[in-house]
């Protein structure tokens, strides 16, 4: 029986486009996630605007809407503020990722921009004076949108060297101050998430599956040039692949159902097998060739990614469907809700118990260290009166998942440290509300990025700061 770490990591995740604002302060260029609009009215469900053809792309940066990550919740002018009251509830790890625009504004530029380099030489500075590690993603969700424009984003193999300077600079930069790095968010994601991670216009490809995979691999091969480039700079450094949980249960015991179950899971453990294990493996090779896709890849590139595979494995866990042969695919974005669970209004499921499967499913495949990345659910808070919020849901959302967790350690996973996310309001990825809202601080923003942008602690704030002093037991 395994017991949770006496140095285990609680604490919060973040990251730059959805947190920060400042959007061309100091230097920083365009990002994708900076024209990702808020629409009023629109049903919560319909609010997704990752994937993106060229019509949208153009109306989208001209400018008809307001765009919530240009402001964020102000983190970049107010770090010192949300760093505190982090300390404040005793968490000891931040995950946050870095604003690639803010270092290479526009992506091709030969040379950093210093302002970007010290923004986060001083937070990090800031995290250590309050003794907060700081677990860096380098790419998350937003990208110079030069990128896109000049050169169709990841389907072009000249963005790995672009992507390699931007991770060799940081990492050169900070890796004194920074210990754990995670180089991509949800690099599985690429199906429901093409132009975030991507930055893939769909209707500028011929054959848009094809497109995704060959940028997918570029993808690997930078990653795998990166993690190279920070273990011999730093044999410290632990070097991470992160995975966003989309793991199914089969809808059914129809064989049917079972089949289409295992088959889609196991090309969502492509992903990782690629970039912990090294190489390819055949499952996937027969998908893509079944399916006509054909990867360019080089000698050199299978033996990079054969010897620099990853350290840690990242996972993010939100919610979990089931797969139905009669109404689904192999694409990852078909699914049957699982009519035994809750959902929120956004209609994310609540299975606290898919946190167990999938880490010790994860454990079982890998024998590495992993971290929950990510965890946690949207829902509208209302401010009391006495400027609380009553989030016995969010509480009850946590206990159940960390209790989850604990069971995976309990029967052997080596989980190093537990992020929720957000710790404190941000501005939501999918869908650029702000009233979205994860954190157990308050922050008085609304959707338009009005409010005065006090802090307000929730119950889960007492709740949460008890069970990171108790490492866990008094949940
Ligand atoms: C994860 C992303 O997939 O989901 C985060 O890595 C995101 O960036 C989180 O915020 C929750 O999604 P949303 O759309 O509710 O913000």
């Amino acid at each position: 029986m395994r017991n949770i770490r006496h140095d285990f990591l609680w604490g919060g995740a973040i990251a730059a486009n959805q947190a920060e604002g400042a959007y061309l302060k100091d230097g920083r260029g365009l990002s994708t996630a900076d024209i990702q609009p808020f629409v009023p009215g629109a049903k919560p469900t319909d609010l997704h605007f990752n994937d993106m053809d060229s019509e949208t792309f153009k109306r989208y940066k001209n400018g008809e809407y307001y765009y919530p990550k240009r402001q964020g919740v102000h983190f970049y002018e107010r770090y010192k503020e949300y760093i505190d009251v982090l300390a404040e509830m005793h968490v000891k790890t931040l995950r946050l990722s870095i604003s690639w625009s803010r270092i290479f504004p526009n992506g091709d530029d030969a040379v950093p921009n210093e302002q970007g380099l010290v923004f986060y030489e001083q937070l990090f500075e800031y995290m250590k004076k309050k003794k907060i590690e700081p677990i860096v993603t380098i790419f998350h969700y937003e990208m110079p949108l030069n990128l896109v424009e000049q050169y169709g984003g990841w389907t072009n193999p000249k963005l790995i060297d672009f992507f390699e300077n931007y991770g060799q600079t940081v990492l050169r930069r900070y890796n004194n101050n920074v210990k754990y790095w995670i180089i991509i968010n949800q690099i599985n994601l690429v199906h429901k998430e093409a132009f975030a991670s991507l930055g893939i216009l769909k209707d500028q490809m011929e054959n848009y599956e094809q497109a995704k995979f060959q940028a997918l691999h570029h993808q690997f091969v930078a990653s795998a040039k990166v993690t190279e480039f920070g273990h011999n700079l730093n044999p410290t450094l632990q070097m991470g692949v992160m995975l966003a949980d989309t793991l199914t249960a089969p809808y059914s015991c129809d064989p049917a159902d079972v089949e289409l179950n295992f088959r889609r899971n196991r090309m969502q453990y492509f992903y990782s097998d690629v970039l912990i294990r090294g190489e390819y493996p055949e499952y996937a090779l027969t998908y893509f060739e079944d399916r006509d896709i054909r990867i360019n890849m080089t000698e050199d590139e299978k033996n990079l990614l054969r010897n620099n595979t990853a350290d840690f494995l990242a996972v993010s866990y939100y919610w979990s469907n089931t797969v139905k042969a009669s109404e689904n695919s192999m694409d990852p974005n078909t699914t049957v809700k699982n009519p035994h669970l809750k959902v929120n209004r956004w209609g994310w499921s609540i299975n606290a118990s898919g946190l167990y499967l999938c880490m010790s499913k994860y454990w079982d495949r890998y024998h590495i260290p992993m971290m929950i990345a990510e965890n946690g659910i949207g829902f509208k808070d209302e401010l009391t009166i006495d400027n609380g919020v009553r989030d016995d849901y969010r509480i009850e959302y946590h206990r159940d998942h960390i209790l989850a967790m604990k069971e995976a350690i309990r029967e052997g996973a080596d989980i190093f440290a537990y992020c929720s996310w957000a710790p404190f309001d941000i501005i939501s990825a999918g869908t650029a509300e702000m009233s979205k809202r994860y954190g157990f601080i308050y922050v008085d923003y609304d959707d338009e990025g009005n409010g005065s942008g006090r802090f307000h602690y929730k119950d889960s704030f007492y709740w949460y700061k008890q069970v990171i002093d108790s490492n866990g037991e008094d949940v």
